[in-house]
């Protein structure tokens, strides 16, 4: 969702803010704003659009001074213009907050806080914690933010400057991330790990009910009744060169190309070739855990909710345990039921999904153990999870999740294979499934290959208004996949369903209109695949076939095919999601439109 940032050090901070604020840009990109404590107190600029056009209005009126606070935002409660973007701040124009999360309570606390003589001059929720903080007693800025939050309800990653203690920021979080970044005599705040990577690997993740005080001698975290917390400083893993556009157009077409290096990244060192199975050293699972295991639940959302429907074929297929995948917004407030002896998989790339979050505390309250499949280290659900498995993908910055996705699904097979081993698959089929699985990498830049056909194709497809996506078994998950990126970025409008459920309603949208995109890849369905694309041929469709290699020529029967190496099936959508991938890319491309920041989404979905 939205991005903080914050800087407090010997340097001029406008510059800081904006360069992390660039880096946040791809998590909200409605406005942005920054707070500088001048000489003359604080200095607010914010602007509606871009963080370009914040740039270019402090290169012509700079804010000079070492200590700030900024933000990129994505509009929960009120309209994206200038006067609603952050920082906000109270009638004295003395204190500014930046805020990540929403305040439930802000519409009881503003009529609260008006009845007293508060003046608001905006629509949104933070408007009240600013006010809040004016109103609390305390003899210093950390007192008073304390005693402001004991008012408010909801979520929140903060940072909070005045001018009446001109160097210091406070920081709280609850349910919103926030990290410190810990420099050479210089203090960091951000919302993500990449707004401070260029100036230091150092960070302290903060915990829900943490408050953080920076000052310029140093920063500590205490908790709501001042009591002292220690947070460990942990070194970040990931390089500038992973989150910098390179030689690519757009971050999006970054990530497909990266998925050879990214798969191998997941795999590397959890291939155990001998033993045929996988290294999870972090799953926190013994050996009876896994031969017990009754049943495990599934709870992601988006991209990962499709990675996760793929991941029941494959247990489910190689460990024999019963799979159930749950929209992590549907789960959380449901009565889950028979929870004690399952395994909760809560999937997520950023590990910060708020829905997917309770979701997994809601699985563990109801007495699941509960395991991450996580690509961001060190993020909420990383580190509320017992176990779990990190995909080592690098940094997603692209806001339509594509390397992720297939670093989810090896993930998954690593997983399956490992559980599979514990009960009962030989250490033959072991070993073969590790073979497969280490060719996975090469089987992907060879699934790359076909780019410029991909881009050609698209050309013919750039103006379509509807396009369904069907595929059967472990490919149905591909074709939702391949929907929802076609839609998110090109907002075209595209559905997927299982292939053989067409005949029960959506066939009657086939004509000469409808493309349908058929995921075929040569696997036990495939004959019946090509039923389907028989019923929709015969309806004047026209179709583009995702196939394997060496299926044989389709011409007569589809209008394009594309193929894929061709791979054991329950390696496939690692194979058969890149052409739909980058299909989606070139028409969103083509069609001009900002396919790493497309409208109304965010990258990290950090409220409800
Ligand atoms: C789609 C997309 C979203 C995310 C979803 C979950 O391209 O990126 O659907 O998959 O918001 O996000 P994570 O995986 O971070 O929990």
């Amino acid at each position: 969702m939205c991005g903080i940032v914050g800087y407090l050090g010997p340097r001029d901070a406008a510059p800081i803010l904006l360069a992390g604020l660039t880096r946040l840009e791809y998590r909200g990109y409605d406005s942005a704003g920054v707070a500088v404590q001048t000489e003359s107190g604080l200095t607010l600029r914010k602007l509606a659009g871009r963080i370009g056009g914040l740039k270019i209005a402090l290169g012509r009126d700079p804010v000079t001074g070492s200590c700030g606070i900024a933000h990129t935002r994505w509009a929960t409660h009120g309209a994206p213009n200038e006067r609603n973007a952050h920082p906000h701040v109270d009638c004295t124009g003395q204190i500014a907050v930046v805020h990540n999360g929403i305040i439930e309570n802000a519409d009881v606390l503003r009529t609260r806080l008006e009845c007293c003589g508060h003046h608001f001059v905006t629509e949104t929720d933070t408007e009240t914690l600013a006010h809040l903080i004016e109103d609390a007693d305390g003899p210093t800025l950390e007192s008073r933010v304390i005693a402001a939050l004991t008012h408010v309800e909801g979520t929140y990653g903060l940072a909070v400057i005045a001018a009446g203690e001109p160097d210091k920021i406070v920081v709280a979080r609850r349910g919103s991330p926030v990290l410190l970044g810990v420099g050479e005599q210089e203090y960091f705040v951000a919302s993500d790990a990449s707004a401070v990577l260029e100036h230091t690997r150092s960070v302290v993740y903060l915990d829900d009910g943490d408050i953080a005080v920076l000052t310029r001698t140093g920063y500590h975290v205490i908790d709501r009744e001042a009591r002292v917390q220690t947070r460990p400083v942990n070194a970040l893993d990931w390089d500038l060169e992973q989150i910098a556009l390179g030689e690519y157009s757009h971050f999006m077409l970054k990530e497909i190309c990266e998925q050879p290096r990214t798969l191998q990244e997941t795999l590397r060192g959890r291939l155990l070739f001998a033993d045929g199975t996988a290294r999870l050293n972090g799953l926190n699972l013994t050996p009876e855990d896994c031969r017990t295991l009754g049943r495990i639940v599934i709870v992601a959302c988006g991209t990962s909710w499709h990675a996760g429907l793929a991941g029941r074929h494959i247990i489910e297929a190689l460990a024999g345990v019963p799979v159930q995948v749950e929209y992590a917004s549907e789960f959380r407030y449901r009565q889950p039921v028979g929870m004690p002896g399952a395994l909760t998989i809560a999937i997520s790339q950023s590990g910060e999904t708020a829905d997917t979050l309770e979701a997994l505390r809601a699985a563990r309250a109801a007495g699941s153990k509960v395991i991450g499949v996580v690509n961001v280290v060190g993020s909420t659900i990383a580190r509320e999870a017992d176990g779990g498995i990190y995909l080592h993908a690098g940094p997603e910055i692209g806001v339509a999740s594509t390397k992720a996705f297939t670093s989810q699904i090896t993930a998954l097979l690593l997983l399956g294979l490992y559980l599979a081993r514990h009960r009962g698959l030989s250490l033959g089929d072991g070993r073969k499934m590790v073979e497969q699985l280490a060719r996975l990498p090469d089987l992907a830049a060879e699934a790359l290959q076909i780019e410029g056909e991909i881009k050609a194709l698209a050309q013919s497809y750039v103006e379509e208004r509807n396009a369904l996506y069907l595929g059967r078994g472990i490919n149905f998950p591909v074709a939702l996949e391949g929907a929802l990126k076609l839609k998110e970025i090109s907002y075209i409008h595209a559905e997927g369903y299982p292939a053989a459920e067409m005949k029960h309603g959506p066939i009657a949208l086939i004509d000469q209109d409808m493309p349908v995109i058929f995921l075929a890849p040569k696997d036990a369905v495939y004959p019946k695949v090509i039923s389907n694309m028989q019923e929709v041929k015969a309806r004047g469709g026209r179709i583009i076939a995702i196939t394997s290699k060496g299926n044989g020529d389709l011409r007569g029967l589809v209008d394009h095919q594309l193929s894929v190496p061709p791979s054991p099936s329950l390696l496939s959508p690692v194979l058969t999601v890149i052409p739909l991938q980058l299909f989606a890319y070139h028409i969103a491309a083509m069609r001009g439109y900002d396919v790493d920041r497309p409208r109304n989404l965010a990258k990290s979905v950090t409220v409800e």
